[in-house]
């Protein structure tokens, strides 16, 4: 009998609860399950910027719930001035982190509804009302996902991932997580090996957490050991997520996803990625993708215990790009583009319109 993926409400990543933004606090876990909860947008814009919430789809809801309460905030009277007050609070939600580009899609499309609502009552109404919808949408997004990338994977496949795709970057049941829930739930018997994915750890303290706590067979390994693995015939693919995806099929994802495919590459490895059409860019060039730089800290520590001499230099980007060459299909919700990408890209967005 096939086996129904419980997505257990404890991972809800984010949601609207009586005009409140209410989010898993991702910094306490695995060791903490524990919620937050938010009126105000600048509140949200700090929980975006110190990864409370994370993961490109999860940021691009919380935005658009950001916006929202900024919305519900605002004292203004005429229309004029509510969308003085949002265009401010916009700005504040876009500053938080750079890269993924689901948070200016979710933001801009707020934006949108607000111009064209009538009155200040109005707006407020339906901008609320749009987030809501765009965190719905997610989820089915995620699972058509799934369905179609399962169709990927085989029975006895080991499926290696980076970072955490997972339920915990979106609002629920995750791009690249949702492909493996989703080939898992089809009846196929797989294996995951997640990376620790150093500085942060996403992997070691989120995908390993919500894997585990699905039942599904996961093994962690120390970035370093992803040679290791793949040259002694422990991997049979790879599946990532992504922050934004160009026209062409350049990748930006989590640091280290580079030298994962690079090395996928080198040993005849599938490598996949798992991204809902909202993470495309169709408009950037690498050149005018900004790499978020994060703090020093989270390189000369593990865990709060300093691992390096004071005043060391540090080089700490939160995401590297990966070239289409080393890319064998993006899986999204309108079906799976292959190479050559610009113009399978190009027929996914078409058969969208
Ligand atoms: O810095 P993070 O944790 O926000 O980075 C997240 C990633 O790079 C994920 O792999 C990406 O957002 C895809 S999430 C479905």
């Amino acid at each position: 009998m096939k086996q129904q993926t419980k997505i257990h409400p404890s991972l809800r990543t984010v949601e609207w609860k009586n005009n409140t933004v209410v989010m898993i606090d991702q910094t306490k876990l695995p060791n903490k399950l524990v919620y937050v909860k938010f009126t105000d947008y600048k509140d949200v814009a700090d929980a975006i910027r110190t990864l409370v919430v994370r993961g490109a789809p999860a940021i691009g809801v919380s935005g658009a719930f950001g916006l929202s309460l900024a919305a519900l905030q605002s004292k203004a009277k005429m229309k004029e001035k509510l969308l003085e007050d949002l265009e401010k609070a916009k700005k504040i939600l876009f500053e938080t982190r750079p890269t993924a580009v689901n948070l200016a899609w979710g933001l801009d499309r707020i934006m949108q509804v607000a111009r064209s609502g009538k009155d200040v009552s109005d707006i407020k109404e339906s901008v609320v009302k749009e987030a809501k919808k765009m965190a719905e949408e997610d989820i089915a997004v995620n699972m058509q996902m799934g369905k179609n990338g399962s169709q990927l994977f085989d029975d006895d496949d080991t499926i290696m991932t980076h970072c955490n795709a997972g339920a915990l970057a979106t609002v629920a049941y995750g791009t690249a997580l949702g492909v493996i829930r989703a080939t898992k739930d089809s009846g196929k018997k797989i294996k995951v090996i997640a990376t620790e994915t150093r500085p942060v750890m996403q992997g070691s303290r989120l995908t390993a957490f919500e894997l585990k706590h699905d039942g599904i067979d996961v093994s962690l390994i120390p970035d370093t050991a992803v040679g290791y693995v793949m040259s002694n015939g422990l991997v049979s693919k790879v599946i990532v997520g992504a922050d934004r995806i160009l026209r062409t099929g350049h990748v930006y994802n989590k640091i280290g996803t580079y030298q994962v495919a690079t090395m996928a590459k080198q040993h005849n490895i599938p490598f996949y990625v798992a991204a809902p059409l909202s993470t495309f860019d169709l408009k950037s060039n690498p050149k005018d993708v900004v790499i978020e730089q994060r703090k020093a800290s989270e390189v000369t520590g593990v865990a709060g215990k300093k691992t390096a001499p004071d005043d060391i230099n540090v080089i700490n980007p939160a995401f590297d790009m990966t070239p289409p060459e080393l890319i064998a299909g993006i899986i999204t919700e309108a079906g799976i583009a292959k190479p050559p990408f610009e113009e399978s890209i190009r027929k996914l967005f078409e058969s969208k319109l």
